[in-house]
């Protein structure tokens, strides 16, 4: 974090507050579990996106597999997917988010696997016929380098090509959003105070949202303050890298991999920090 000057702020939060600071290794554990989920909530433009892709393959296999949502996160998109009729369960390799998405949504089958590991995918997901996998809109970014994503393809192909599965559909910021992300991500710190919904906590964070032209990167550090045991004060930072894959960056890996791309769906969406950028759904054929 050094290098980056714009995040003096947090450097300095993080060295007064010292030892009572939690360090998270990224945004999917502890109390950003909860501050995710805020961002998120009613956000459901992506899903949308992705159940009228759906609407335009034929998937009428014989019986109707699922529709598999990879890094389901809490279940946003698999809940959206349930509600439209669907068969589906969700994947991601967060333990704590598939628990969170089991105990909001007990009805749907969840699986924790890392889906970089195929050994692991494979023996985890369920042996049950798979029409289509999709994931939501800022999941691809949590692949850091090309080779992952590449992984990330092939061990979808792999596993869930012996289910019977040869769709995969994603959304992406489309190549234009790069300039939008130069303008807009410039590293300003801003205050978000926001709501545990469960316990019904009043929490405070700090973040902010810098885009790293050499490295194709948003980089986010996060500071939240909540009450942790016996109402004392805690501390959580977090300081995240999402790799932002557009539209072009696919259509190059999957054209070496051989795919088809089907068709694709644009969408300008209005909506808040990243999201707030045109996106485009991909649908391939594998
Ligand atoms: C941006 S979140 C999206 C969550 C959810 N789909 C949503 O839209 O709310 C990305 C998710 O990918 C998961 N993830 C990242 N790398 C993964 C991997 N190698 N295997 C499985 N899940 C992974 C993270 O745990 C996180 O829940």
């Amino acid at each position: 974090m050094s290098k980056y000057n714009q995040f003096f702020p947090f450097k300095r939060l993080t060295q007064e507050i010292g030892k009572e600071l939690i360090i998270r290794e990224n945004l999917y554990s502890g109390a950003f579990c909860d501050y995710i989920a805020d961002l998120n909530y009613g956000v459901n433009w992506d899903s949308n996106l992705v159940i009228h892709g759906l609407g335009k393959i034929d998937l009428q296999t014989s019986p109707q597999g699922n529709v598999v949502d990879l890094c389901c996160g809490d279940g946003r998109l698999t809940k959206h997917l349930h509600e439209n009729g669907y068969n589906t369960y969700g994947i991601d390799y967060s333990k704590e988010q598939i628990q969170r998405a089991q105990m909001q949504y007990p009805h749907i089958e969840w699986v924790s696997a890392d889906l970089l590991n195929e050994e692991e995918f494979l023996k985890k997901s369920p042996d049950l016929p798979v029409s289509a996998a999709v994931t939501s809109s800022a999941s691809v970014n949590c692949f850091h380098t090309r080779e992952e994503l590449e992984t990330f393809l092939k061990n979808t192909q792999l596993v869930l090509g012996k289910r019977g599965c040869s769709y995969l559909l994603l959304p992406v910021f489309a190549d234009e959003a790069i300039p939008i992300f130069k303008e807009n991500f410039v590293g300003k710190t801003l205050c978000h105070p926001f709501n545990r919904k469960l316990d019904n906590e009043n929490i405070m964070a700090w973040l902010s949202l810098l885009y790293d032209d050499k490295r194709e990167s948003l980089i986010q550090p996060v500071l939240i303050t909540t009450n942790g045991e016996n109402s004392s004060i805690q501390h959580e930072f977090c300081y995240s890298i999402d790799r932002i894959w557009t539209e072009k960056d696919l259509l190059d890996i999957t054209s070496n991999l051989g795919w088809k791309l089907k068709f694709n769906l644009s969408s300008n969406v209005i909506g808040g920090g990243a999201d707030r950028m045109p996106f485009t759904l991909l649908a391939f054929e594998f």
